[in-house]
């Protein structure tokens, strides 16, 4: 499932996790817009229930087909016990076309049984082609009651999610409410005690799908190296102008309250200066500073000036620093003809770069052994990367790491907030 804001990559995790599950001898399943169609599940009056699909004769060609974690054993015993056969070959995607498949998306058929052909051709793809949706209903109890009966009844006893911190909130509390949903639906008879002693655990992974990299406990999110590089082309386009007119451009780009992709920007572009979150100047100081830089750069014979606003920048009181703010003083103090870019969503979208393709894959592997290798007293994960290794982190204390950073910036403990996302920075 993929959930929250789209980032580049989902798709590439999608199609790891159905590859790498299929490989390791499961069965696998997406779950098409988010936890909404977790909710909504196979409804639809014409609906009908998940076959058998076929299998191709020729064997997968994932990369690496050894067995390198000595898992072989386990994935006879999940053969034997479940008594099905791996869809090396077309799901229900491809045997009833993409298209339509997008359709029936909206017809009410949101848990489709795939293959390791549907997920063919999902490396280079932006957005995430199995949907994500907003979701009321699974906020409420009853929302998360029926999540849970879709998913038994489609005999899924493992969920991988990649999303942003709220996403991954949303799946730890409904691995927390797991054995009373499970109760709940067995004592109002809607499933079996055969269904409840089967499902009695369910295992969740996530993935941390994201272009503003604001995860604690990760180095980097899917979707962020991608963002970062649109930001890049788009800043280079916009000093072309901006040199041949002699201009100032403000650049305002996303991260929500995180200030990675508009330092990282920063750097990468060579811009004169840089407001983030994280280091919020004090009341107007930024007014005289970012004119004294922009000056000198002037003097030294630039022709172009280029500031990069991050959508959260505030000041030391909390108050917004926008670009028209930025963009009247550079026009009055500073005389210079100033046009303000907010690159919006042109960030978030298109074709992953190879780094959000390799992070995606490598932890869509590292996920399924996740799951595969969980028991009732190991915590859910998230995979991370941490000084280029894939790791698992216990999704709760990275999300709640990440939410104390927020808090701290709230309440203007900017160092505090740094060095918890980044330890070293505490060191
Ligand atoms: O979290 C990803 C992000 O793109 C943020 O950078 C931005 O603030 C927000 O989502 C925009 O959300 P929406 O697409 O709902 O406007």
């Amino acid at each position: 499932m993929t959930s929250g804001g789209d980032s580049a990559g989902m798709n590439a995790a999608v199609r790891s996790v159905v590859k790498m599950a299929i490989f390791r001898g499961c069965e696998a399943f997406v779950i098409r817009e988010g936890w909404e169609g977790l909710v909504r599940g196979n409804q639809s009056p014409d609906s009908t229930p998940p076959q058998t699909p076929s299998v191709s004769t020729s064997q997968p060609t994932f990369a690496d087909t050894a067995d390198p974690k000595g898992k072989a054993s386990d994935r006879n015993q999940q053969t034997e016990q479940s008594d099905f056969v791996p869809t090396y070959g077309e799901g229900e995607l491809l045997r009833e076309g993409v298209g339509e498949a997008q359709e029936l998306g909206l017809r009410g058929r949101y848990i489709i049984r795939v293959g390791w052909d549907d997920v063919r051709g999902w490396m280079d793809q932006g957005g995430t082609l199995i949907g994500t949706a907003r979701s009321k209903t699974f906020r409420t109890p009853e929302g998360r009651e029926q999540a849970a009966y879709n998913l038994i009844i489609n005999g899924i006893d493992a969920l991988a999610v990649c999303g942003g911190d709220g996403s991954l909130t949303g799946a730890d509390k409904l691995r927390a409410e797991w054995p009373d949903l499970v109760s709940a639906l067995k004592s109002k008879g809607r499933i079996t005690e055969e269904q409840a002693t089967k499902f009695a655990h369910l295992n969740i992974v996530g993935l941390v799908g994201s272009i503003d990299n604001d995860m604690a406990t990760t180095d980097i999110t899917i979707g962020a190296s991608t963002a970062l590089q649109r930001i890049c082309e788009s800043v280079d386009s916009i000093s072309s102008t901006a040199a041949s007119h002699s201009r100032a451009f403000v650049v305002e780009v996303m991260g929500r309250h995180c200030g990675w992709l508009a330092l990282m920007a920063g750097i990468a572009t060579g811009a004169d200066y840089v407001f983030i979150p994280e280091r919020p100047p004090t009341g107007q100081e930024w007014h005289s500073e970012m004119c004294e830089v922009l000056q000198k750069h002037r003097d030294l014979g630039k022709r172009k000036s280029i500031v990069i606003v991050a959508e959260g920048a505030i000041d030391r009181e909390l108050n917004d620093i926008t670009p028209e703010m930025i963009k009247n003083v550079l026009s009055d103090d500073l005389g210079l003809d100033t046009r303000v870019t907010t690159l919006g969503h042109t960030q978030r979208g298109g074709k992953p770069d190879a780094n959000d393709r390799i992070l995606a894959t490598l932890q869509g592997i590292e996920a399924v052994d996740a799951v595969l290798e969980a028991t009732p007293e190991t915590p859910s994960y998230v995979i991370g990367i941490s000084e280029n290794k894939i790791t698992r982190i216990p999704l709760m204390f990275a999300v709640e790491q990440t939410q104390k950073v927020a808090k701290l910036i709230e309440s203007k403990d900017f160092d505090g907030a740094l060095a918890l996302r980044d330890p070293e920075f505490a060191e």
